[in-house]
Parts: C-alpha cells; structure tokens; sequence
C-alpha cells in the first residue's frame, strides 16, 4: 500500500484508519465505550453506530467525571479558508447532538489567523468573510444559543492570548517541527500558530477557576494539534484536553478526503441543486467498464464515492444500505440508479441545510463573542 500522511494541512495517499490509531497512539472508540455513551445519552448518533467516529483520547475519563456530575464542555472549530463543505459538517453534527443529549456548552473558534498565514492568496479580510460565512452553517445545524459561543480568532484574542502564551512557552521550535513537518521556510506566524488552537480548551477551567473536562470532536485531521495540547497541559495546572476522531468524509473523485482545495469533487453547502447533481452524476464508482460487465461481475462498493456517501450519513435505514451493497455486488444495480438516489437524498438535505442557513443570518449574533 502507498505510504499515507495525515496533518492538519495536507491529507494525502489512501488513509489506513487503523494504522493512524498505532502512528497516532490514540485509542479505538471499542463496542464497550459504545455501550456507555449509549447509556449516557439514551442512544447512538449515526456516525458513532457506523464507526465514522472511531477513535479518541480520554473519552472514558469525560464519562467519568460526567457520572461524577462533573459536566463537559465541548470545543470544535473551522478553519474558514472558503466555503462549507458536507465534510465539515461531520464533527459539527456530533458535536451538536453531544450538546443536547449531554447538556453541554460549545466554544466553536473560527480560525482566520490560521488561513491567513496558512493560504498565500487570502487576505485577512477574505479569512474574516469566509468565517462569517462559515458561522452560519454552525448555526443552522441547531446549536442552542445560550450554550454556544462561536468566535473569530482576530476577534477574540484577548480572551485566548494569555493561555495561548502559556502553550508557546513550553512548546519548542524541533516539538513543533517534529509534529507538524515544518521547514526553514515555515513563515513564523504558522508556528505559533497551534497555541492559539490550544486555547480554547483552557478556557473553560480558567474562567470557572477550576478543573472544566473538556472534549473535542474532530476528524483525525487535528489530533496533533491537541497532542502539543495535551503535553502542555499539565505542566500549566489543566486538565488535558479529551477528543473524538472521526474518518474523512471521501472525495468524489475516490480519495480519502472531501478537500475544498478540489471544488468539483466536494459538495459545499453552498452549491446550486443544479450543481450538486452535476458533481454527483460526474463521481468516481465502483463500477464496471459497460453495462454488461457490470451485470455479469458486479461492482465494488469498497472502492466507490457514492457508496460510501451513503454509508456515512445518507442512507440513515441500516437494512436499505445492506441491501444496496448486496444487489451492487450481484450486478442488479447500475451507477446511474445508485447516483440518482443520492442526488436525491443529497439535495433534500441542502434544501433544507440552505433555508436553516439563510434564517441563520438574522440570529447570528446571538452567538458570536468578541473581546
Ligand atoms: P478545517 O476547517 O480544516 O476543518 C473543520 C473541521 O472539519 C474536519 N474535517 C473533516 N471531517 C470529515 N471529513 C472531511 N473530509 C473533513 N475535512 C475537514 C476537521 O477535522 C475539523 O474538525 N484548524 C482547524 C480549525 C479548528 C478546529 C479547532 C478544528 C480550530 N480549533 C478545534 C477542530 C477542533 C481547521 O482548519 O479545520
């Protein structure tokens, strides 16, 4: 197999998900973890029943401190270099549904400092309008307004500079070299970049003035981030950080991750119906050469776009799905049929993602903080 890499910057070569946890040395989400969150919450998210969510650090440790009465305060983010893509919108969506089934307050921080310096062609205006944008998507997925606050980092920095300090002082220039691959030519900014990510999840504890666990759901992506995090920690009298990993929702030309860096091959909650279907019906399968191969040797749902569109988020029905895997693998079913169906399912939710959104406009404020 060709060697993957996995930073928060670049994804690249087929991810082998099981490999990560060992590279990574974080934790399977495992049938027994599954169990109690199950009990916790009254049931299952979707994304942890499929495994999408699969991996964690510390996750048995914030269900202790919650069975204590010792609530959690979740921390997700973006990194607001252009539109949302339905990727994003994983993390976001168990993210919400840990709010309400665990009552827990959300700090969401938008990183326009980050793809600034991280994206040559970006303006600091550019970042700031791209996380306005951003912010809407967060709130048409249903977040409480009274338990969530979503901040641009430019816009909140008083509030984090302090901790952010705190984790650049015990961060070295070969930790951060080593973890994220930066060279000589790194610009300066990109390297103290990762504190400003890792202040967040101080917060909570310093304005309560006493230990707030916090959780961090997010694709697999950001982990090292929080290792700095997490190493830091201790030595500043917090508790470290815990995190839920999620897989990468695939591109539709068959790669591993949805990237806003490939428009045509990522669906962004942004896009026309009329554009949507297109990048659908134009997406990489499993399928055979002709009509004919395909009856006579079926296709391969491991290896297709579609497919795995459904078994992420939309088929929610888990006999339709297996179904649909049986007859595609016995040759009944053509490309065409299957890309049909999840145009269909496809647009009913941006439908109505996009009227959530446009509503969002008008509420905005109630959720954003500034300093
Ligand atoms: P960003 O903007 O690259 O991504 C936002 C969130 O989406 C996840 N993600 C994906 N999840 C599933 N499938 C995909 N194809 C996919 N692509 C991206 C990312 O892991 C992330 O959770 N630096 C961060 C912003 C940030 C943040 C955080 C993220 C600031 N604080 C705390 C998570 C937790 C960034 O650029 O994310």
């Amino acid at each position: 197999m060709r060697e993957f890499q996995v930073t928060p910057w670049e994804v690249s070569g087929e991810v082998d998900y099981e490999r990560l946890i060992e590279r990574f040395g974080t934790s399977e989400i495992d049938e027994p973890l599954l169990r109690r969150i199950e009990r916790l919450a009254g049931g299952l998210h979707l994304l942890l029943r499929r495994r999408i969510f699969y991996s964690h650090r510390s996750l048995d440790w914030i269900l202790d401190e919650y069975e204590r009465g010792n609530r959690f305060v979740l921390y997700t983010g973006r990194g607001p270099s252009g539109h949302t893509h339905l990727g994003h919108l994983m993390p976001w969506m168990l993210t919400r549904w840990l709010q309400e089934k665990f009552e827990a307050k959300l700090l969401f921080q938008l990183t326009d400092d980050e793809k600034f310096l991280f994206k040559q062609e970006l303006s600091l205006e550019d970042t700031k309008r791209f996380a306005y944008e951003n912010a809407l998507d967060v709130v048409a997925l249903g977040f409480e307004p009274d338990k969530t606050e979503i901040f641009l980092n430019t816009e909140y920095i008083k509030s984090q500079y302090r901790l952010a300090l705190k984790v650049a002082k015990r961060t070295t220039f070969s930790t951060a070299k080593a973890v994220f691959g930066f060279g000589n030519d790194t610009n300066i900014g990109l390297i103290f970049f990762t504190c400003m990510q890792s202040a967040p999840c101080f917060l909570e504890t310093e304005r309560q003035g006493r230990a707030v666990p916090v959780l961090i759901p997010c694709a697999i992506d950001q982990d090292p981030h929080f290792r700095i995090t997490r190493d830091a920690a201790p030595h500043l009298g917090y508790p470290k950080p815990a995190l839920v990993h999620c897989k990468f929702f695939p591109s539709l030309a068959g790669g591993s991750k949805m990237s806003a860096s490939s428009p045509e091959s990522s669906i962004y909650t942004t896009d026309s119906p009329e554009e949507a279907r297109r990048k659908i019906m134009n997406a990489f399968t499993g399928g055979q050469e002709s009509v004919a191969m395909q009856r006579r040797l079926g296709g391969r749902p491991e290896v297709c776009s579609v497919y795995s569109y459904l078994s992420y988020i939309f088929e929610q029905d888990d006999a339709r799905l297996e179904e649909r895997q049986r007859a595609c693998r016995a040759g009944e079913l053509l490309c065409g049929e299957c890309k049909q169906y999840l145009a269909e399912r496809v647009l009913e939710f941006l439908e109505e993602h996009q009227r959530r959104r446009e509503r969002a406009r008008d509420r905005l404020e109630e959720f954003m903080v500034r300093d």
